[in-house]
């Protein structure tokens, strides 16, 4: 499903860029500040509905303009469809094929989209919600009853954590404990089925990407192991009654990962943090086409920062093996040696996006430092 044709008129410095990508790896250069990112955060808002930069919609607004609007054309089955995102300063539309939509998860069902933006590191580490959103983000897109679920299972956690706050009695306190139970199992279920296959991508994926050390990535679900949700919450009411939110369940799952060097457990630099983590995109991204068999958008911004020669290289060389559309930032094309021929280069400048010719092809062969570097 690849994005055939993109518009994008008043966000932030982009006055109007009209864009016709190709289906495998686009290229943007550009010099600091010309607008690289821009663009990838206004494909990112079309296909989200939200930005990877900011949570004030007035921010993306170009200065001196009154609305915004991202469209774009998506081709799914031989099918082409119309996706339109405008915020007026007030609310936003969304449109699919000229219908006013509601909600922004129609966008993402329409175009499938996931990001290496250079804070992605810093967000996984910091936050659970971000480690619990690459196992949702899958859920979401590949089994048809999680997201439903997950709405289910947030409202009723919501009634619970409001009831647990306000003088009520027990019976109207634990009115939701068996329904939350129930459903927090199921999202348990599902999205332990889906870390036992990210766990098995992500791993070959992060050896083949560091070659040094041992990676490990485990899941946390929320509460004990060996205990059912519904024990674990009628045993903490006390405890949860005192602190006035429910402390067991689905919304506190985690991912943990560690490495391992010479059997020490290892610090991990930005540079390898930010490699595992781009080894979990990747997995997730993989996972995700080899299950629905669709494409999906993905987005790499300035994603040679804070990696040496070899692993951007590497990071590179997976990125361009993958059967998918990638939308890649550099500074410079010399930034980016590509290895294949068929893709297409931007050149962002004074705020606006042209296409120019490609760099010529530099043949793969194996880097002889490769070797001293890495062992
Ligand atoms: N709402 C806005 N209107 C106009 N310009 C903006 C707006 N928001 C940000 N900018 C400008 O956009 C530029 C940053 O663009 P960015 O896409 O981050 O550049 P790059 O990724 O190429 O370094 C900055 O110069 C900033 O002042
Ligand atoms: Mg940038």
């Amino acid at each position: 499903m690849p994005l055939t044709r993109l518009e994008i008129q008043n966000f932030r410095l982009l006055q109007k860029a009209v864009v016709e990508p190709g289906e495998k790896l686009n290229v943007i250069t550009g010099w600091n500040a010309a607008g690289k990112t821009t663009f990838l955060e206004a494909m990112h808002v079309l296909a989200t509905g939200r930005s990877f930069r900011t949570r004030r919609w007035a921010e993306l607004i170009r200065h001196g303009a009154d609305n915004l609007v991202v469209h774009g054309s998506v081709v799914e089955g031989g099918q082409e469809h119309r996706v339109g995102l405008a915020f007026d300063g007030r609310g936003r539309t969304i449109r699919i094929d000229g219908s006013a939509m509601k909600g922004t998860a129609v966008l993402a069902r329409h175009v499938p989209l996931l990001a290496i933006t250079p804070e992605l590191h810093f967000e996984f580490l910091r936050s659970s919600r971000h480690r619990r959103g690459l196992l949702d983000w899958w859920l979401f897109h590949v089994e048809p009853d999680f997201y439903p679920q997950w709405l289910r299972y947030q409202r009723l956690l919501g009634q619970r954590n409001a009831a647990l706050r306000r003088p009520s009695p027990p019976s109207v306190q634990f009115l939701w404990d068996e329904d939350l139970a129930s459903v927090g199992e199921e999202i348990d279920r599902s999205r332990q089925n889906f870390f036992r296959l990210l766990r098995e991508e992500f791993l070959q994926t992060a050896a083949a990407l560091l070659q040094r050390g041992t990676v490990s990535l485990r899941f946390l679900r929320g509460w004990e192991d060996n205990e059912p949700l519904l024990a674990q919450l009628q045993r903490t009411r006390t405890s949860d009654q005192r602190r006035g939110f429910t402390q067991s369940g689905p919304h506190l799952a985690d991912l943990h990962l560690a490495l391992d060097t010479d059997g020490i457990r290892t610090q991990l630099s930005h540079g390898q943090q930010k490699i595992l983590v781009i080894a979990l995109r990747l997995a997730q991204l993989r996972l995700f086409m080899a299950k629905t068999g669709r494409r999906c958008v993905l987005l790499a911004d300035d994603i040679g920062a804070e990696l040496d020669r070899i692993h951007r290289q590497r990071v590179c060389d997976v990125l361009e093996a993958l059967e998918t559309q990638i939308f890649l930032t550099a500074i410079e094309a010399q930034d980016f040696s590509p290895r294949s021929a068929g893709l297409r280069m931007f050149h962002v400048e004074q705020s606006y996006i042209k296409p120019v010719s490609p760099l010529p092809v530099t043949p793969k062969k194996s880097d002889p430092l490769d070797v001293e570097m890495l062992k």
